[in-house]
């Protein structure tokens, strides 16, 4: 096993081949911005990562690593008209810089662009792979519905929001490490395995990137601090700061996530007063520790070389501590 940097050059190399030159233009090359814009490249380097640790030529890997990204990528693009996001790694998203109709149509293409790259693998491997990729991109959908309807809801659980992110976020984390498991060939309990991994690092994900949602660095984060606030999101940390709150603060909040003002600067500051007043900052810290505990338990139990785990226990940790 390598580091996780070596990882991103390969796949990085890879994505560079796929660049789509075609007519009309003004349907790829929104594709290609978004695509080249950057990112972490998590999902990607897990797949190729879990090939390898079971032992399969990472190459193999490859197509299987692109289309979670171009999948990946897609939801991005819907995702951001959806929230009315502004920026994306630190640059226009796709419907400011064209306009909607590029943001449907280039996201409906790519996600069409993410299931044929299965078309590189022989039939029972297309067809693990197409059945996995099938049930979490319907999944992802789901959650994504979920979230829009809990920004107009006001009785949101703490469990309705872990199930959201679970299927919005976290399947596609755990579907990313099972594909490199089906491409490696290896065997169901495997592969349910290091989906298991998988599933509970993208929920510890989630949480950390509702956090820096709000306490993000504007100059490195990429997105628009404070943009969850500003869409009346439902995150851990609004739900543990109502938890946490006395009666007259919870009303004042409750009125906040119920308003849309032009400037919402005062809104972003009070809230997150309110967050950090509270103790919904550091339970948002904790669960996300909770969770990174969780898939390294996991990881215990799974039937590899122990210094292989240690790479991906390193990824974990990492990821918990990122600013982006
Ligand atoms: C953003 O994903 C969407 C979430 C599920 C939180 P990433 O944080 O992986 O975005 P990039 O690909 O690195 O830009
Ligand atoms: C995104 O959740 C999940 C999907 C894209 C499916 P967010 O809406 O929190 O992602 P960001 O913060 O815009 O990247
Ligand atoms: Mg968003
Ligand atoms: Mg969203
Ligand atoms: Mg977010």
């Amino acid at each position: 096993m390598q580091n996780v940097e070596y990882y991103q050059d390969t796949f990085s190399e890879y994505l560079q081949t796929f660049t789509v030159q075609k007519e009309p233009v003004s349907l790829y090359n929104p594709i290609n911005y978004i695509l080249n814009l950057g990112g972490k490249r998590l999902r990607p380097v897990l797949t190729l990562m879990t090939a390898e640790m079971f032992g399969c030529e990472m190459k193999k890997a490859l197509p299987a690593a692109l289309s979670i990204e171009v999948f990946h990528n897609f939801s991005l693009v819907h995702d951001d008209i959806m929230d009315d996001a502004p920026l994306r790694r630190g640059h226009e998203t796709v419907h400011e810089k064209w306009d909607l109709n590029t943001g449907i149509l280039s996201g409906d293409a790519m996600l069409i662009l993410a299931y044929q790259l299965f078309e590189n693998y022989e039939p029972h491997v297309f067809q693990a792979l197409a059945k996995l990729f099938s049930k979490t991109a319907l999944e992802v959908c789901e959650g994504q519905q979920y979230d829009m309807d809990f920004e107009l809801m006001d009785n949101v659980s703490i469990p309705d929001y872990l199930k959201m992110i679970e299927y919005k976020t976290a399947v596609l984390v755990g579907a990313a490490m099972q594909m490199g498991a089906i491409v490696a060939e290896v065997s169901l309990e495997d592969q349910q395995g290091v989906y298991e991994f998988g599933k509970n690092l993208g929920i510890a994900f989630q949480l950390q990137d509702d956090y820096l949602d709000a306490f993000g660095d504007p100059k490195s984060f990429g997105k628009q601090v404070g943009g969850d606030i500003i869409e009346n999101k439902k995150t851990y940390l609004y739900l543990k700061a109502l938890e946490f709150s006395s009666e007259s603060d919870r009303l004042q909040l409750q009125h906040l996530y119920g308003i849309q003002p032009t400037d919402a600067s005062e809104k972003i500051k009070t809230v997150k007063q309110f967050f950090e007043s509270t103790g919904a900052a550091q339970a948002t810290k904790e669960a996300i520790k909770h969770y990174t505990n969780i898939a390294f338990m996991v990881l215990e139990g799974l039937n590899i070389p122990k210094e292989r785990k240690d790479v991906l226990r390193v990824f974990g940790e990492q990821l918990m501590d990122r600013e982006v």
